[in-house]
């Protein structure tokens, strides 16, 4: 057996907005996501970081088919057979559903009012865990039936005295005092309600789980707490995480592999150490010397991005990073990078890649 859980081969979404100019309304293709590949193993982290709107919510959203996409490919390996989930339909899109209990853990996203009812839609069926501590539990639910409701809306366990063990093991897991789950979650605070959303992200034992912004509205203490938790229950479960967040030095903690979305691109994707210490991407070159360090030794040359990230709409020509990449050269506008493996497990979208080095000054000198 492979130990490759999520194939994601070319995958594109699309989404029809409707623009105005002066008397004139048209209907475009915003390319939320444009043709990326990668994959996720079984029980690994992987970080996924870029500006706002680059398009991770949308990546995480696609490849567990909250929304569909318009071209590519999820492969899921599951441990009898592979399922495109892309291309997915009817009772084989059920019983992949059920089989891989897809939670959705996301924080608080601007939506535009049609993904919510995509959302609200998709919440019925797939009972989806909103990961922001605030909005996310239902006031009227007990612990309890808040940390049961992906088994029992799945219909996965239906014996009572089954689902009580099965909450009541996650729950103590989770850290969670097991007299707290007979009350409602008001009662607690913003870390504690992580962990219940964390308890029923996990309650079904799912192969594979999307934390979207899942601890960035929570206090620098309790998000590593939050963090720590969510490593061990890794470690104890084999769950794969795909681990979105703005907060470079969290994801950094936290995911195997960190890969970088500019403008629904991937631009670069390599193991965390080596992304963080040797990059090849102009882009990931910036929001890495945009972390602050108490150590000059372990920073990089400080680069600041001019001008605002472009809309999806118009991308600019061939290298979407062009206008704002400090190293841009006249075929940078001329032809689009290919996505290509520099190095072993090390795959970056830049003509030149090869021509920097952003080594920080800390291994330079170790050299
Ligand atoms: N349902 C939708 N309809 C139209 N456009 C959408 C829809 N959902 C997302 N978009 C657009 O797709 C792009 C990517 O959005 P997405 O939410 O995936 O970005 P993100 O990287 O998660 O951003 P953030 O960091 O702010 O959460 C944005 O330009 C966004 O406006
Ligand atoms: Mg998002």
């Amino acid at each position: 057996m492979t130990d490759t859980l999520i194939e994601v081969r070319n995958l594109s979404v699309r989404f029809p907005v409707t623009t105005r100019k002066l008397f004139r309304t048209e209907v475009r293709e915003l390319a939320a996501v444009d043709d990326v590949s990668f994959d996720i193993k079984r029980g690994e982290t992987v970080g996924l970081v870029g500006e706002s709107g680059s398009g991770k919510t949308t990546v995480g959203r696609a490849i567990l088919r909250a929304i569909d996409p318009s071209d590519g490919e999820v492969i899921f390996h599951t441990h009898t057979r592979d399922v495109d989930v892309a291309h997915a339909e009817g009772e084989d899109l059920r019983r992949f559903r059920t089989h891989m209990n897809m939670i959705f853990a996301e924080g608080p996203v601007q939506l535009s009012s049609m993904a919510q009812d995509r959302l609200r839609l998709f919440r019925s069926r797939m009972s989806l865990v909103f990961q922001d501590p605030y909005s996310s539990l239902n006031p009227r639910m007990t612990v309890r039936d808040i940390i049961a409701e992906p088994l029992v809306a799945s219909g996965m366990m239906k014996n009572r005295a089954e689902i009580d063990a099965r909450v009541r093991e996650i729950a103590a897991r989770c850290k969670l005092n097991l007299e707290h789950l007979r009350r409602f979650p008001h009662a607690f605070s913003g870390g504690q309600r992580q962990r219940i959303c964390i308890a029923r992200a996990l309650v079904s034992r799912p192969d594979f789980v999307v934390c979207d912004e899942s601890v960035s509205a929570l206090d620098v203490s309790i998000q590593a707490e939050i963090v720590n938790l969510l490593k061990d229950l890794q470690d104890e479960m084999g769950v794969a995480f795909l681990f979105i967040a703005h907060d470079l030095s969290v994801v950094a903690q936290m995911s195997h592999r960190v890969a970088v979305m500019y403008v629904g691109k991937f631009v670069e994707y390599a193991p965390t150490d080596r992304l963080f210490f040797t990059p090849r991407h102009p882009y990931t070159h910036a929001l890495l010397s945009a972390i602050p360090q108490a150590d000059p030794d372990a920073a990089f040359d400080p680069i600041k991005l001019e001008g605002e990230i472009p809309n999806p709409l118009d991308a600019p020509s061939g290298c979407r990073f062009r206008t704002r990449c400090p190293h841009a050269r006249p075929e940078c506008a001329a032809r689009e990078p290919d996505w290509r493996e520099i190095a072993p497990d090390h795959y970056v979208a830049c003509h030149f890649a090869e021509a920097f080095d952003f080594t920080r000054a800390q291994a330079k000198a170790a050299e």
